[in-house]
């Protein structure tokens, strides 16, 4: 290991070997270098203040200098400390590099090691079909409005011409939001039972003519069974203009049905009752199952269920009379499905509760 000698001859050869040997060791020391920390030992080593070897050199050469000499000794020195700080920068960067590869070894990672695959989600069958009914109209130019979930008493029933304790109101349990009996009954707040008041909300955001499909999530006070749930999915649906017919409602109906459920089925309208629709009807279809010869699907009547309509009643267009509906000048249909029920028909699911229990084995099945 190099060490700094005392200096008894000062003459240029002399100090031509002394400054030969000190860079030699500089350059062999740098050159073994290898990682930051050894880089840092050489460093100090060659460059620490206190007793470096740079140090060392002011100190036995250039002080101990007899004085004609100590000019030429001086430049020296100053050369040296130059090519001596270009040697440790140039470790440094060796060594950083050498370093830096060292981690990226280490941190080898085996890129073709196969990856974890995540798998897709998919479209709920609820929503699917909600899509696809929601698809049929938009194609027969209806636009698509939604109406919040917590609705009040008024647009949920009075607006539809439910009055105050109309018993009407029995065949769809209703849960109120708690705590508001000091409101006026109109203004409570209850989770909406039907998606028909978006109807209310589309009139009033709109004047006629107007074609919209609402669907949306509802809530009854309903037991869950294999056939009910408290909260299930309605389409509903709105057409007014001038002149529309019964046989409009018909037409719109019939072709519906065609594409949700194949153009062989055929519709047929059985009277029914809702306080909002006048005349009202309840849809059926002719099993697609037997084709109407009857079996178990249809309890072998050969016909299925499947959603409420009619023509708006003259009492809901005064609700909305304000902006335009005038029962006098216009007509209009309304009509509501639930999306479970049609679902359920569609892929033969003997159990609503299949869709909301969240069963992986059941739900692969519509991807
Ligand atoms: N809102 C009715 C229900 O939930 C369905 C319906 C909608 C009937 C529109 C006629 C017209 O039972």
């Amino acid at each position: 290991m190099y060490t700094v000698p005392q200096l008894e001859d000062y003459s240029p050869a002399a100090l031509d070997k002394a400054v030969h040997e000190l860079l030699a060791a500089a350059r062999q020391e740098a050159d073994a270098v290898a990682g930051e920390n050894e880089w840092k030992v050489f460093r100090d080593r060659w460059m620490a203040r206190k007793n470096g070897i740079l140090t060392q050199i002011n100190d036995l050469w250039l002080k101990a200098a007899p004085g004609p000499a100590k000019r030429e000794v001086g430049a020296r020195v100053n050369q040296l400390k130059t090519q001596v700080e270009e040697h440790v920068s140039a470790a440094q960067q060796r060594s950083s590099g050498a370093t830096s590869i060292a981690r990226l070894e280490s941190e080898r990672i085996d890129i073709t090691l196969p990856g974890i695959a995540r798998e897709l989600g998919a479209e709920h069958p609820v929503i699917k079909t909600m899509n696809e009914i929601v698809s049929v109209f938009r194609a027969m130019g209806y636009s698509i409005a939604e109406g919040p979930e917590i609705e009040t008493d008024y647009l949920n029933f009075e607006a539809l011409n439910f009055p105050p304790n109309h018993p009407a109101r029995d065949t769809q349990d209703t849960i109120f939001i708690a705590g508001q009996e000091k409101k006026k009954q109109r203004d409570r707040l209850l989770l909406r039972t039907h998606t028909s008041p978006v109807q209310i909300r589309a009139m009033l955001n709109q004047p006629p003519p107007i074609r919209v499909v609402a669907p949306g999530k509802v809530h009854r006070a309903d037991t869950a069974d294999a056939t009910h749930s408290p909260i299930f999915h309605q389409v509903e649906g709105l057409a007014v203009d001038t002149n529309i017919t019964f046989c409009d409602l018909k037409g719109t109906l019939d072709h519906a049905m065609k594409s949700l459920f194949g153009s062989d089925v055929k519709t047929r309208f059985y009277p029914s009752f809702f306080p909002f629709t006048e005349p009202s009807a309840d849809v059926q279809i002719t099993c697609f199952k037997c084709g109407g010869k009857g079996c178990r699907l249809c309890k072998m009547s050969g016909w299925i269920e499947l959603l409420g309509c009619g023509m708006i009643d003259p009492n809901v267009f005064k609700s909305v009379e304000s902006n335009g509906y005038d029962a006098r000048k216009i007509s209009g249909f309304a009509f509501g499905m639930g999306v479970e029920r049609i679902t359920m028909l569609k892929y033969g699911i003997d159990d609503i509760q299949l869709f909301y229990q969240g069963d992986v084995r059941f739900l692969q099945q519509f991807t």
